[in-house]
């Protein structure tokens, strides 16, 4: 096992905890992970549900909270690497990266979209900067806007695969497309243009892959194709460390693979969730009541949305998990009891 090196950070242990929004990865979790090695990532979407102003003052609830989770996470982790994931679909989305900065964050980490300006935001700042793409195409499309108008490559690439949870970065017909099989050949094929612009910039650029990681077979066969590393997200649900309520950990103890289905979101993409009640009545047509808008995403008319996704993924971390969105990778189901970071991360290293 190598460590994992992004340009001066160095992890032990070459993983990255993925972020997950809405209350499921904060300082707890983060925390814990940097403390064992890894590099614990918060997630910044809708971070301050719970400040007592959330819901007059969403935006600067969450700046505050963003600091306050990495102060949390720094008492757990004083020397660890603690990084954000910040998705580029969120309206605050250059304050969040400006409040992590801020904070100290060691990695950003951006999906949901393609983060074209997050060049321009760190600059200046110790804080690595990673986009996350799922296709040679999205690789080459922002690693090519960053060198133009920038002039300066990524930090780090996390490639996201079709078995990965929350939003996917595919169409619906793309993720039937994609065997494992077949995108190994997609993940070669990212790989050789992320190793391209490495060489131009005269630097390493390491690679980490996403989606449907869950034991040390799979990190083993990541490793295989070239990775630097692996990111992990659904594993570290049902960890007495994340932060999710005790019943979203538990929907995933109690989920089995017929469970897990594609959904439509808001947001625009779809993503992979457990099917319960709610999402039953949302398959079936239902528009589902929300409270008044939060201002979450950049993109969104409350008039015409299926479900208001914040308010269904505050449910999910408040652990009323009949009536919430519950986000999972494919492999969810396999989880069979509670474990703790160290355990998850010793049983897949
Ligand atoms: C509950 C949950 C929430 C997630 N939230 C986010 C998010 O807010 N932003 C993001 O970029 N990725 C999000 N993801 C994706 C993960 O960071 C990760 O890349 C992916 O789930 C890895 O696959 P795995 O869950 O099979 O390990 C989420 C995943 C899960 C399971």
């Amino acid at each position: 096992m190598n460590p994992l090196k992004i340009g001066d950070k160095t992890a032990r242990v070459p993983l990255i905890q993925g972020g997950m929004g809405v209350g499921i990865s904060l300082g707890n979790l983060a925390g814990t992970v940097a403390q064992q090695g890894g590099i614990g990532i918060i997630s910044t979407a809708q971070i301050g549900f719970r400040e007592p102003d959330f819901d007059a003052h969403p935006s600067e609830a969450n700046l505050r909270a963003i600091r306050k989770e990495m102060e949390k996470a720094r008492a757990i982790s004083p020397d660890g690497l603690i990084g954000y994931n910040i998705m580029v679909a969120l309206k605050d989305y250059k304050q969040h990266v400006a409040a992590a900065v801020e904070a100290g964050a060691d990695l950003i980490i951006s999906g949901a979209g393609l983060p074209t300006e997050l060049p321009g935001l760190t600059a200046g700042s110790p804080t690595k900067i990673a986009p996350i793409v799922s296709t040679e195409k999205s690789a080459k499309v922002i690693l090519k806007y960053w060198s133009r108008k920038y002039h300066r490559t990524a930090d780090l690439v996390v490639i996201e695969g079709p078995k990965a949870g929350g939003h996917l970065g595919f169409k619906e017909e793309e993720l039937e497309h994609y065997s494992p099989e077949i995108y190994e050949q997609e993940i070669k094929k990212i790989i050789e243009t992320v190793r391209g612009f490495a060489d131009e910039y005269q630097t390493e650029i390491p690679v980490v892959i996403a989606g449907g990681i869950y034991d040390a077979g799979d990190v083993q066969r990541a490793m295989a194709l070239g990775a630097e590393g692996v990111q992990v997200a659904s594993r570290f649900v049902t960890t007495q460390e994340c932060d999710a309520d005790i019943r979203y950990k538990e929907a995933y103890l109690n989920a089995s693979r017929e469970d897990i289905v594609i959904v439509k979101s808001p947001v625009g993409m779809p993503g992979r969730a457990i099917l319960n009640p709610f999402m039953k009545r949302v398959m079936l047509g239902e528009k589902i009541e929300h409270t008044p808008c939060h201002r979450c995403l950049a993109r969104c008319n409350p008039a015409e949305i299926p479900y208001c996704i914040t308010d269904s993924l505050i449910r999910a971390a408040r652990g009323d998990v009949e009536e919430a969105l519950l986000f999972c990778g494919a492999d969810a189901y396999r989880a069979e009891r509670m474990e703790t970071v160290k355990e998850v991360i010793d049983s897949l290293f």
